[in-house]
């Protein structure tokens, strides 16, 4: 038997100077339709959005576009910011496709990571993920945050692991944000995830200081070296608010029919989520949330910069896209309908996906053919998070990366052996010993709404508790993670 000798020591330490954050809920989309001014300005964009927030919106927006907006489905009227994503489909057997029900539009998280936090400049815009991406290059699960090396922290490898699909069931413990890193199987979320899949995605945050955009929507910003956390890159010093989306989409609805699901841009593994923002906020009003918004609850309702400009749900749900472009009348995205809007292929991968052509197509629905609903991924199973009340506001911790990975089933059929060839990297489950149950701890908070609960993490934090002499090299990594933070 292994000798315990313990020493215990329930030490929370906070990494960063802050951790205080809000969450601006967007009760409903403004618009289903392939629009996307940053990536496929001026045209019709080359797969549908679910798009939330400034109601003037379309294919050339600007900054000042955004501001003349009449209203915004976000709960602070005067946050004429645009969010996008991709929306999720169902693909029945056949190819009739349907958009997958939404549930209660979406919540744009401002986590205030990091130190003299500047407010989004006027006409800033960027994108997080790669559409064309669908596979993943590290281990699975993640390594726990404390052992990351140089590899677990390139721009690219953050990128991969800044997004997550979580399967939701209220009746269980909730899984951690970002915890998986692909869209599970139909079979998978039929058996577990009740409530649907809330889609999450964290953006950059670290700003070379001068430039609002770039022409990828990149380039000017990076991931710090924990993602949301941490620090950031040489010349991208200045810290902006970090933006975290979560969208909920009921996959449930589809429970025991035929078909897969499918990202609008074509991707069913999930790898290839991405997201857009373009600023819509009165710079002074931003700066002004960013430097006093500490509530520590989150809510937008205890801010006093938004107070008296919070709109109902109902108001929130009336705001749709201001010009519906001719361009797209013949787009139908949420079906059902043959195939995806813009006609986009399926492209399962695992290498990198064929560009997608922006402009409006007319001619046949591309209608692929559903290979298997198994496109060679990975599983994973549902993995609690562990629980522990660490504040006062009914917070949990949320840990999502502790479990040994279950050993991926990749059962390719026939069809798909070509292509399953190269499955991502699995390490080996990891050592008792290295799974300590203590790593990477973040702490979320909940909420609900509409009845659907959300939650999301909002900090590290390091809690060494009974350490024996094997685990006190854990201890000395977390305190090198504290200071680096
Ligand atoms: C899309 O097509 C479906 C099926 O024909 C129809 O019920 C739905 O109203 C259409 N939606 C739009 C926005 O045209
Ligand atoms: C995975 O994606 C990357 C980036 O697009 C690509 O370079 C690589 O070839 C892909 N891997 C495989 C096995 O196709």
């Amino acid at each position: 038997m292994k000798s315990v000798a313990s020493l215990s020591a329930a030490v929370a330490v906070l990494s960063g100077t802050t951790n205080a954050f809000w969450r601006m809920p967007c009760h409903d989309r403004i618009g289903l339709e392939r629009l996307d001014p940053i990536v496929d300005p001026g045209t019709a964009s080359s797969h549908g959005h679910t798009i939330h927030g400034g109601s003037n919106f379309g294919m050339s927006t600007t900054y000042e576009d955004l501001r003349a907006s009449d209203c915004t489905s976000c709960q602070f009227s005067d946050d004429k910011s645009a969010y996008w994503t991709p929306s999720l489909h169902f693909v029945h057997d056949g190819g009739m496709t349907e958009i997958v029900p939404q549930i209660g539009g979406m919540l744009s998280y401002y986590l205030l990571y990091g130190d003299n936090l500047k407010a989004f400049p006027e006409g800033f815009q960027m994108l997080a993920g790669d559409t064309r991406l669908r596979n993943f290059s590290g281990p699975v699960p993640d390594p726990p945050t404390s052992s990351w090396t140089a590899d677990d922290m390139t721009q690219v490898s953050l990128g991969q692991k800044s997004l997550g699909f979580n399967c939701l069931n209220y009746n269980k413990q909730p899984e951690g944000s970002r915890y998986r890193h692909f869209l599970p199987t139909k079979e998978f979320m039929d058996e577990n995830c009740a409530n649907g899949i809330r889609a999450e995605l964290m953006f950059p945050s670290c700003w070379n200081g001068k430039d609002v955009k770039s022409d990828d929507n990149k380039a000017h910003m990076r991931y710090p070296d924990m993602i949301d956390g941490g620090s950031c890159p040489e010349g991208f010093e200045t810290r902006l608010p970090t933006l975290f989306y979560e969208t909920i989409w009921n996959t449930f609805a589809f429970k025991d029919k035929a078909g897969q699901f499918v990202w609008s841009n074509g991707d069913p593994t999930g790898y290839g989520y991405h997201g857009d923002f373009m600023s819509g906020w009165n710079v002074d009003t931003l700066q002004s949330a960013v430097s006093t918004c500490t509530n520590p609850s989150g809510r937008v309702e205890d801010c006093p910069v938004f107070a008296g400009s919070l709109q109902t749900e109902a108001e929130q749900g009336v705001c749709k896209i201001q010009n519906v472009m001719k361009a797209l009348s013949a787009d139908n995205c949420s079906g059902p309908t043959d195939g995806l809007c813009g006609n986009v292929p399926v492209q399962y991968g695992p290498q990198y996906a064929n560009p997608l052509k922006a402009g409006a197509q007319g001619g046949e629905a591309v209608i692929t053919p559903i290979l298997s609903s198994v496109a060679s991924m990975p599983t994973q199973s549902y993995a609690p998070a562990h629980s522990k009340v660490v504040d006062s506001y009914g917070g949990g911790v949320s840990v999502f990366n502790v479990k040994p990975p279950v050993v991926p089933i990749a059962k390719p059929t026939p069809a798909l052996a070509e292509a399953a060839v190269a499955a991502p990297a699995i390490t080996p489950p990891a050592k008792a010993e290295d799974a300590n149950p203590d790593d990477g701890i973040i702490s979320h908070t909940t909420y609900t709404r509409d009845g659907v609960v959300y939650e999301v993490a909002i900090k590290e934090v390091i809690n060494i508790v009974t350490v024996d002499s094997k685990r006190r090299r854990h201890a000395h990594q977390h305190r090198r993670n504290i200071g680096r933070n």
